[in-house]
């Protein structure tokens, strides 16, 4: 069993993140910035509180865990823009300042970036509002930047292009770069099954070093 630190703990990938992990038998950290947000109990769960942009506080998580999964950002205002780059940065010299006792880094990542069969990106779309393309670059510099990281074993995992609250059915596809997307042209998947691939990355370290994308 692993023992996991969840960065976003309380938010909406965040919560499924841990409650998929607690299923399975491995040990949670909650991490958040304010424990009262916190309403969920576990034998298995204990919480902490820390800024993702604090690297001596998120060193302190790493220490002693076996994965530390950030799932920050949310929100359509600045401060998820301007978070999502330097939580990056500030997570990989966290865990680079433990050496060879670093966790894992598993970071919940941006559709944005993904490419559609005609070789354009989701981002290049056509109409989308200003902020949702801050957000889906951010997160491609993010990418960017974790690209150039070999000394913290990094995996960046992109959502489908629609990711919301609904069943865990146990099931989806992965590919590296490309969006994927079901017979009927739409790339989804439910923030349950979301939580299902990134636990069987905890367990299956198929990924380290890279992107990979989760859909049905
Ligand atoms: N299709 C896509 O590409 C797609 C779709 C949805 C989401 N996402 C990405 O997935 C990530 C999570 O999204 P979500 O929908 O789960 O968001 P959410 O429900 O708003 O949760 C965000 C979490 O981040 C935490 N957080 C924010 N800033 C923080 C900081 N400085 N230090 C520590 N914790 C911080 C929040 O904690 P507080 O409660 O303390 O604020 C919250 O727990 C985001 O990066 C988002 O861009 C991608």
């Amino acid at each position: 069993m692993a023992k996991i630190a969840v960065i976003g703990a309380n938010g909406t990938i965040g919560s499924r993140i841990v409650r998929e992990a607690l299923s399975r038998g491995h040990s949670v950290t909650a991490v958040v910035r304010d424990p009262a947000k916190v309403t969920e109990t576990h034998p298995q769960m204990n919480v902490t509180t820390a800024d993702v942009l604090d690297v001596a506080a998120l060193t302190a998580v790493g220490n002693g865990h076996d994965v530390v999964i950030s799932a920050v950002g949310g929100g359509d205002g600045p401060g998820h823009i301007a978070t999502i780059k330097p939580a990056a940065e500030a997570l990989v010299a966290a865990l680079r300042a433990l050496g060879d006792t670093a966790p894992r880094l598993i970071a919940v990542g941006g559709a944005g970036s993904l490419r559609k069969p005609d070789g354009s990106r989701v981002w290049d779309a056509d109409g989308l509002p200003e902020f949702v393309l801050q957000i889906m670059h951010a997160h491609g510099d993010a990418l960017e930047y974790y690209r150039t990281v070999t000394d913290v074993r990094w995996t960046n995992i992109s959502p489908a292009a629609d990711i919301q609250p609904g069943e865990r059915t146990g099931t989806y596809r992965t590919a590296l770069d490309e969006l994927i997307m079901d017979a009927e042209g739409n790339s989804r998947i439910s923030t349950e099954d979301y939580a299902v691939a990134v636990v069987d990355e905890v367990e299956q370290a198929r990924h380290i070093g890279e992107r990979f994308t989760v859909a049905y």
